[in-house]
């Protein structure tokens, strides 16, 4: 489990160009000082993740926005403070400082600042920004935890161990043009809290922007190595070695093994627990076939739709 010991030992880790996946609210990272293209670049080896797919840069301070972003509108800073430390991820145009592997060529950069003592201490202590992405490999399931990593990328050079992650769904991404905030990725910071805080003369949408090719953005991603079905109305009964997540306390079919995220229908329970109850399911050799019950889609309901539908989307019955 955690100590400082171990922060010291991952952030020389970091600082000599390493990678080591650590944990943060939302989701466990794969760090590599965002500084060193060659160290970033075992990012994407290790994951085997295609290169046109922008990484995070976490910082710990705000000094480091400013260095890593240039022409970023002063009126907006307030409304990042007001959100950072926290799951928001903030794309804006980046500076020559920020190497073009990071971005995958693109002339923004997405910045966040996570709500995690361990994340910020690494940071702090490794001396850099650490560009990371979810700790998984491509268009696998997303990390909550440090035996998710392992699972995933035994061969990483360390794993700090935090625990389980609290938010358990990827932060909320958004960039700027202008006066308009755009919406990139849903996330438990809904688009109700960002319009509150949005500086004077600020709209806010939620509509795609077609020049960005980032596979968070694709339907398909996130899945687990079985197929996996959405259902509204809970059916009468399940095929042999059905596993089955529910959100909220019911009556169930027989089945192979039940999971409930939550047994109140709490949405933040809910995605704390979603990527958790996936790898379960993913992990248990008598499941065959993994049902997920719906949620509403909205307010936090959006995020968590996003994550089930892309999860399920390559296992869709043929139309
Ligand atoms: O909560 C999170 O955001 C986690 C933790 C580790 O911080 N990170 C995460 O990273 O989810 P990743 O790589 O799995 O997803 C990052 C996504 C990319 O797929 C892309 O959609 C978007 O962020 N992104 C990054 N930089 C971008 C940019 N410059 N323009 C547009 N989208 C960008
Ligand atoms: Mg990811």
């Amino acid at each position: 489990m955690h100590n400082k010991n171990n922060t010291q030992k991952a952030a020389h880790i970091i600082a000599n160009g390493g990678l080591v996946a650590f944990p943060t609210e939302t989701v466990y990272g794969l760090g590599a000082n965002a500084l060193n293209a060659e160290a970033v670049a075992k990012i994407f080896a290790l994951k085997e993740r295609p290169s046109f797919d922008p990484l995070i840069v976490h910082i710990d301070t705000f000094d480091w926005l400013e260095k890593l972003t240039k022409n970023t509108a002063p009126e907006i800073i307030p409304f990042l403070e007001h959100f950072m430390p926290g799951p928001l991820t903030v794309v804006l145009e980046k500076s020559d400082i920020v190497p073009p592997i990071v971005t995958s060529g693109l002339n923004t950069v997405g910045i966040r600042m996570p709500n995690n003592d361990i994340a910020r201490e690494l940071i702090r202590l490794s001396g850099c920004p650490i560009a990371a992405p979810s700790a998984n490999k491509f268009g696998q399931l997303s990390p909550s935890s440090a035996a998710h990593v392992r699972k995933q990328l035994p061969n990483v050079d360390y794993i700090l161990d935090g625990g389980n992650t609290q938010v358990g769904i990827e932060s909320t991404i958004i960039t700027f043009n202008d006066k308009e905030c755009t919406l990139l990725r849903p996330g438990i910071i809904t688009p109700e809290e960002i319009t509150k805080y949005l500086p004077e003369g600020y709209t806010f949408t939620t509509k795609k922007i077609e020049s960005i090719i980032a596979p968070g953005l694709l339907q398909s991603h996130y899945s687990p190595k079985k197929p996996l079905f959405i259902f509204d109305t809970l059916p009468e009964n399940f095929p042999p070695h059905s596993g089955l997540i529910l959100h909220k306390t019911m009556e169930t079919p027989i089945v192979e093994r039940c999971i409930f995220t939550s047994h109140t229908g709490n949405l933040v329970e809910v995605a704390a627990q979603l990527f958790s109850s996936l790898h379960t399911m993913e992990d248990d050799n008598s499941v065959e076939h993994i049902y997920i019950q719906a949620v509403a889609e909205n307010g936090l309901g959006v995020a968590i739709m996003d994550r089930m539908k892309k999860a399920a989307f390559q296992y869709k019955p043929a139309p």
